[in-house]
């Protein structure tokens, strides 16, 4: 038996519900392989505020920093949103991309065919579609400097700075086009260059680094095109590179094409570390009442496996099972629409179920690792 020590930071409102499965299994899924999943969980978000006085405390970074990979739930919830802005669950998460030095956020969306109809788009549009949005995570406007507010002439305002380098773009980029030369070799680098200046040096940085890339192809998008053709035509998309908040606003869209916001994983890369979470929030009105999708956070340790354990046949068991659970027909409440021959499933119920599917899931690696 291989020992791999993970971190788990729940988190806030349905946050520990779906961690908790998404734990449960990876844990079958590694042990099929003779690795044992060793988990250390901390306080992180609002509730890191109630009880530690801080969203994250500095043991808590050192921590993750130690051990490298993280899973973690979701942060925030009304209780909190009158902090300031350093007390903020919010400020955790952006403080342990910062810390980690994820760069890179992977968020695949694929449309699970089981799901087609669930979307509130036509299943002949999102059926078939397998994007991947490659969001750069530790800069940009979410980081920038200077940032303030002040007052001019009785007038209070405020400033964030967008702010990128040719460094930091370049290794975005190239995170992308590796990715792209595992996929269909296309990738399109989506900014605001017709109106900012970052977003210029963004795109003059993805065209120099193309050519060290002469098999993929290269196309630039505005980012407001790029929101209207992400529900027109989603499959033309291939690999989708973009900035920080750009990345933000349009993997919410995307996710709406997966049926719901609750089916996206994410992973978080750069540094030698890797912090998986899913793409949704913590959703306070429903937290604790046992019908929470786990999926995503499920998928997302299906990331952990493929990119920070080295687990290529594990991350498939996981994505399968997922894909089985829901040909059966379970659906937990955010998907659930009285389709034949489909169950409205609790949280739980989806857990047991995808457990029982993985205990009896291949222990051989299959196939050769695939990569993003
Ligand atoms: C996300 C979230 C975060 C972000 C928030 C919670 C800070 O929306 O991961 O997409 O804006 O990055
Ligand atoms: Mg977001």
């Amino acid at each position: 038996m291989t020992k791999k020590t993970i971190i788990t930071l729940p988190g806030d409102g349905i946050g520990p519900e779906v961690t908790k499965v998404a734990v449960d299994v990876l844990k079958t899924a590694c042990r099929a392989f003779d690795v044992q999943i060793e988990t250390i969980e901390r306080n992180f978000g609002g509730i890191g505020y109630e009880i530690d006085g801080e969203p994250v405390t500095e043991e808590t970074i050192e921590l993750c920093k130690k051990h490298n990979f993280v899973l973690l739930g979701a942060v925030g919830g009304p209780k909190w949103d009158n902090l300031t802005a350093d007390k903020r669950p919010e400020a955790a998460l952006l403080k342990l991309r910062k810390e980690l030095g994820v760069y890179a956020n992977l968020r695949p969306i694929n449309v699970y065919p089981a799901l087609a109809g669930a979307s509130t788009l036509k299943e002949e549009v999102i059926s078939g579609t397998n994007i991947l949005i490659m969001r750069e995570l530790t800069g940009g406007i979410y980081f920038g400097e200077p940032r303030f507010t002040a007052e001019e002439n009785g007038d209070p305002y405020s400033v964030d700075t967008m702010r990128y380098s040719r460094s930091e773009v370049r290794r975005i980029a190239r995170k992308a086009f590796d990715a792209a030369r595992l996929r269909d070799k296309r990738v399109c680098s989506v900014d605001k260059a017709n109106v900012l200046e970052s977003s210029r040096m963004w795109r003059s940085s993805v065209v120099e680094l193309a050519e060290e890339y002469p098999d993929v192809e290269l196309t630039h998008m505005l980012v407001d095109n790029c929101a209207m053709q992400l529900i027109r035509n989603p499959k033309q998309f291939d690999v989708m590179v973009t900035g920080n908040l750009f990345g933000d606003i349009l993997s919410d869209e995307a996710a709406m094409l997966t049926g719901s916001i609750g089916m996206l994983p994410s992973a978080s890369l750069g540094d030698g570390n890797g912090l998986y979470e899913p793409v949704h929030g913590s959703a306070p009105d429903i937290a604790g009442e046992g019908i929470a999708n786990p999926l995503a956070a499920v998928a997302s340790a299906a990331l952990l496996c493929r990119y920070s354990l080295d687990m290529e046949q594990a991350a498939k068991n996981i994505e399968s099972s997922i894909e089985t659970v829901l040909k059966e027909g379970y659906r937990t409440a955010d998907l659930f629409s009285d389709e034949p021959g489909t169950t409205k499933a609790g949280t739980e119920q989806i857990a047991r179920r995808l457990l029982e599917i993985l205990e009896k899931a291949p222990t051989e690696d299959l196939q050769a690792s695939e990569g993003p």
